[in-house]
């Protein structure tokens, strides 16, 4: 696989937030940023590990890292840690929405919603937009979106967004990730001339916890095909250059894999799907009602 070429950025006195760090792509991106010296603000969903992770960091020779707990499919939640970040830091130079999982089995979020789109969507869209004017404050600053090669088999249903009439794991999967493209475009849209860039990527198949918090058949397949797998740091490396990299200083709205940028699906590129999803994804948030 194909290494940025260039020097990362430094971080140093930068402030960089992420989502779903206590293990695989996330974890591998962390440990890289954080030998980059940023403050680093962690958003994990278990106090505990995420305790250990800001030890096992401060051992690896950056102290400056502190913890947000929640449950980012939960509503409540992301607009606490949102409002906790707020209170405690005025810039914000970095976001790695990183968070996501799939369901082989239908479930639904504390907000009722089905949980793929609450946590892979709704979670980026939601802490993204409560974090907007901080990050328009702190230009240039960058945000990246981890979607996957998986939206290509996706498609918005917006008949049934929230899989009622019929439920398929992978097609709610496909459908979070393809949303994420979408959500990365539009938002790189409203964001030209702020000085903040929007990019997302596909960090290869890679051997990490995906899958394994399901207890049928997609664990055993997942545990079978580790080996062939990328490992996490492989995985992180498209994440890391989005970060990092002044290669893409300005780049926006784009979509990576292997740290080169890539077309996605017709229908990611599709502005009119990614301004209705932006309104229906706005009224499921309740966004537009705080301002
Ligand atoms: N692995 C792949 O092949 C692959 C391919 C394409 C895209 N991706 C994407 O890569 C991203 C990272 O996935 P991964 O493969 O590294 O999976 P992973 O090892 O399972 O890590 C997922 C991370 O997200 C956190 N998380 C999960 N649910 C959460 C919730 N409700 N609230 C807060 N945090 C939550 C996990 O926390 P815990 O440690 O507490 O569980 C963990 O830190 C995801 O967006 C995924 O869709 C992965």
């Amino acid at each position: 696989m194909s290494q940025p070429m260039s020097q990362p950025v430094s971080l140093r006195d930068k402030v960089c937030l992420i989502t779903g760090p206590t293990q695989g792509i996330g974890l591998a991106a962390t440990q890289a940023i954080a030998k980059l010296g940023p403050k680093l603000v962690l958003v994990v969903r278990d106090a505990k590990r995420g305790r250990e992770l800001v030890e096992a960091l401060r051992i690896q020779g950056n102290p400056n890292v502190e913890l947000l707990v929640g449950d980012l499919s939960v509503q409540a939640d992301v607009r606490r840690v949102a409002a906790e970040f707020l209170s405690r830091h005025d810039r914000l130079h970095l976001l790695v929405n990183n968070a996501g999982a799939i369901f082989m089995q239908r479930q639904t979020s504390r907000d009722g919603l089905e949980m793929t789109f609450a946590l892979n969507h709704l979670g980026y869209f939601l802490l993204t937009n409560l974090l907007r004017d901080v990050l328009v404050q702190s230009a240039p600053a960058r945000i990246v979106n981890v979607a996957s090669r998986a939206h290509v088999r996706g498609t918005i249903a917006f008949d049934d967004l929230q899989a009622t009439r019929s439920y398929s794991g992978w097609s709610a999967y496909s459908q979070s990730k393809l949303a994420n493209i979408l959500f990365t475009r539009e938002l790189a849209r409203r964001l030209q001339g702020t000085g903040v860039t929007c990019n997302c990527l596909h960090p290869g198949v890679v051997s990490t916890g995906f899958g394994k918090n399901d207890s049928g058949w997609m664990r055993w397949v997942v545990r079978m095909a580790a080996p062939f797998l990328r490992s996490p740091e492989q995985g992180a490396a498209t994440t890391i250059f989005l970060a990092t990299s002044p290669a893409v200083e300005g780049v926006t709205g784009a979509y990576f894999s292997d740290c080169k940028e890539r077309e996605p699906s017709k229908e990611a590129r599709d502005p009119k799907v990614a301004e209705r999803l932006w309104q229906v994804s706005e009224q499921l948030t309740g966004l537009g009602k705080d301002s």
